[in-house]
Order: C-alpha cells, then sequence, then structure tokens
C-alpha cells in the first residue's frame, strides 16, 4: 500500500513516543546470558592499562560500539539527530541515521538528518533505508541518502515482520537479493544489511556475503520488540497480530554465532538487547566486531546530553571491568578470551549443526 509523506513523517514520531512510554521489549532474553566468560582472579594486567579501541569498516573508534539507526524525518527529531551526533564524535563512535525514506520523498526534512555531519564533520555517520524500498529506489536514492550526511557506510533494513504487522506496511519482499547484490556491487562507501530486532539466520548471511555485503548487523531478539510497538499504534486484528508475534525471531546470542559460522568474510555487529558493558564483552568474545545499541541511547539522548554519556561511560566500564575480570589487555585479546556455551543457545546450535565459527 502506498501512503503519503506525511504519514512516513507522523509515524516516525509515534515510534518514538511508543518506545519512551511504554513496555515494548521482546518477553525473552537476547540469549547473551548463556554465554559464561571464565573468571581469572589472577588476570596479571593493570586495571588502568585496558584499552578499549577497535577497528572495524576501516576506522578506528575508541568503543567497539555503534549508535542503532533510530531516527530523523519529523522536524522534533533533528534535536535528538544532532545530539546523537556530538556525542558520536566526542566519543568516537559510529552512529546510525534513522530510515531516510522521509527526506528522499520530502527533501524539506532532509536537514533532520543532515545535522548529524553539520555537528560532527569527523563523525563516522551510517545512512540508512530499508531493503523492501528497493522495490522502487535505485542507486540513485542511495546515492542521495549518502550525500544527505556525507555517510562513511550505508545500511539497509530487512523488517518483513514490522511491515506486515503495519496496516500500510510494504510487504513485498520478493526479488530483494538481486537488488541488494547490484546495490553492493555499485555503491561507494561499505554496505551494511541489519535487521531491526528479530535477527538473521546462517542461510541468509550466507546470501548476502555472496552478494558482496561488508557487514552483516544481526539486530536479533531480545531487546525492541517492533511487533509491541506497532500492537501499540493499531487496534483489532493487528493489535492482536502484534502481541502475538512480539517474540518471534532469533535471539541475539544465536543469530550472531550462525552469521559468524556462515559469512566469515564479513564483518559482524551484534546488536538486539545488548544493554550493558559485560554483554558487549561476550559479543566480542563471540566473534563480534562492535555491538550495536539503540532503545537505551535514545531513552538517555531524549533526558540530555549528560544522560547520553552518562549511559556511554556505564557501558565503557561494564566492558573494561569484564576485559579486566578475563585477563584481556585489549579488544584483540576479548576475542580470545575463554568462555563456556550453555542453555538454549548451545541446544540452538546442536541442531543446526554449528560447531565452529570463531575468527
Ligand atoms: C525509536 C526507534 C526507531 C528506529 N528506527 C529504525 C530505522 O529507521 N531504521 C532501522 O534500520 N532501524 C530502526 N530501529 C531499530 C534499531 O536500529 C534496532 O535494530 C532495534 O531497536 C534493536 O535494538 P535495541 O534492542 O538495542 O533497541 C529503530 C529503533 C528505535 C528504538
Amino acid at each position: 500500500m502506498h501512503e503519503s509523506n506525511s504519514m512516513t513523517e507522523n509515524r516516525k514520531w509515534d515510534h518514538i513516543e511508543i518506545c519512551l512510554k511504554k513496555e515494548i521489549e521482546s518477553t525473552v532474553s537476547n540469549g547473551l546470558e548463556d554465554v559464561k566468560l571464565i573468571h581469572n582472579p589472577l588476570p596479571e594486567i593493570d586495571l588502568e592499562e585496558i584499552d578499549t579501541r577497535v577497528e572495524f569498516l576501516g576506522r578506528e573508534f575508541s568503543l567497539p560500539v555503534v549508535i542503532s539507526g533510530m531516527t530523523g524525518g519529523n522536524p522534533r527529531t533533528k534535536k535528538i539527530n544532532e545530539v546523537l551526533a556530538r556525542i558520536s564524535e566526542e566519543f568516537r563512535i559510529p552512529m546510525g541515521l534513522g530510515s531516510q525514506r522521509a527526506a528522499i520523498e520530502n527533501p524539506e526534512l532532509e536537514d533532520t538528518y543532515s545535522i548529524a555531519r553539520e555537528v560532527a564533520p569527523n563523525a563516522f555517520l551510517i545512512g540508512n533505508l530499508g531493503a523492501v524500498q528497493l522495490n522502487e529506489y535505485t542507486i540513485d536514492e542511495i546515492e542521495r541518502a549518502i550525500e544527505m550526511i556525507d555517510a562513511n557506510a550505508m545500511a539497509l533494513h530487512l523488517n518483513p515482520l514490522q511491515e506486515a504487522i503495519q496496516p500500510e506496511g510494504d510487504t513485498n519482499f520478493s526479488g530483494l537479493s538481486d537488488k541488494i547484490s547490484e546495490i553492493a556491487k555499485e555503491i561507494r562507501v561499505p554496505l551494511i544489511v541489519k535487521e531491526v530486532g528479530s535477527g538473521i539466520p546462517m542461510e541468509v548471511a550466507e546470501t548476502l556475503e555472496r552478494s558482496g555485503v561488508s557487514a552483516i548487523d544481526v539486530q536479533g531478539l531480545g531487546g525492541t520488540s517492533w511487533a509491541a510497538v506497532e500492537a501499540e499504534r493499531s487496534d483489532g486484528v493487528f493489535k492482536r497480530i502484534g502481541e502475538e508475534f512480539r517474540d518471534w525471531g532469533i535471539k541475539t546470542s544465536m543469530s550472531l554465532i550462525e552469521v559468524l559460522h556462515s559469512a566469515p568474510k564479513v564483518e559482524v555487529i551484534a546488536s538486539g538487547g545488548i544493554r550493558r558493558g559485560s554483554e558487549i564483552a561476550k559479543a566480542i568474545a563471540l566473534g563480534a566486531s562492535a555491538a550495536g545499541i539503540a532503545l537505551p541511547i535514545l531513552r538517555a539522548v531524549v533526558k540530555g546530553e549528560e544522560f547520553l554519556r552518562m549511559e556511554l561511560e556505564y557501558l565503557r566500564k561494564g566492558l573494561e571491568i569484564t576485559m579486566f575480570l578475563t585477563g584481556s589487555r585489549n579488544i584483540e585479546e576479548l576475542r580470545r578470551a575463554k568462555l563456556v556455551l550453555t542453555g538454549e543457545t548451545r541446544e540452538w546450535l546442536e541442531w543446526r549443526g554449528i560447531k565452529s565459527w570463531r575468527r
């Protein structure tokens, strides 16, 4: 179904308000509780010397954390993107913008995205569009999105669940892998493919690697649930369907391991329900290049810049302490940290026939 520009614009703000005010996370965990890092009471390092710098997508960052794509497209979101971008530059971490479709359709909204580049000339900014938009868009629109923020990378999101439970959703997902492959060949910045909270399985990761994408951002089950968000905006059948699918998907721990296993040449970002520094450490120890975080960042930024700084300091501290307690001086050493995999994640991998994935 085709919708008007102002519908896209209003929906953007609805989503933010719902995410701020309602319980919209999945009722199940992200699976990372099944990953036990082995405690080392004799780490032989000084907490003060721990180095969290990391390199991925061709750049060095001070922390293995990505601000996942969230917003833009409504005049009220401009301030959010402004603060996120300033902090992304200050902390030297990448920032994703929300879907730029609103500005492709209505250029008057471009400033709600381009403000990020204005205030953060050196930040690593990631553009964003829905993969399903490739039914209408060609490389020209993708290039416009890149130019709008002078993007360092471009993300295409896969959100079939969200589209299916939006009364106005775009639900024709046929033929999209070929289109993603064409974009990957023509685009001049790294292409990232991400989910939005239901995860990516190994079969799709294999297809994406063959398509030539540079990175996969798993965005697994265990955090923000778009089915829950859409249930809050609907009534009748769509509300009930949104509730039914609230916990649909592949948990972050499982999706991360599946993607690492089947797409060994792409960089992998772990995301979906990551809320703590110790979880970032677990994701890195499993093999992720970095961890992506959305909802807690949104909830902090609307309270003010200081709250966002505090949230990132909290994540940094948790990561550093986990590195200390596993005897990992730097991110390379954390990648080799000893771990035990238990519970549902272990069962899942056995069933899926995955025995090795670490790089
Ligand atoms: C308010 C809000 C808006 C979002 N908008 C987008 C978007 O436009 N494009 C996108 O790819 N993902 C979008 N996401 C999804 C996030 O990037 C992420 O995949 C998801 O929230 C799971 O991460 P979390 O559990 O840390 O929140 C949005 C998330 C939130 C909370």
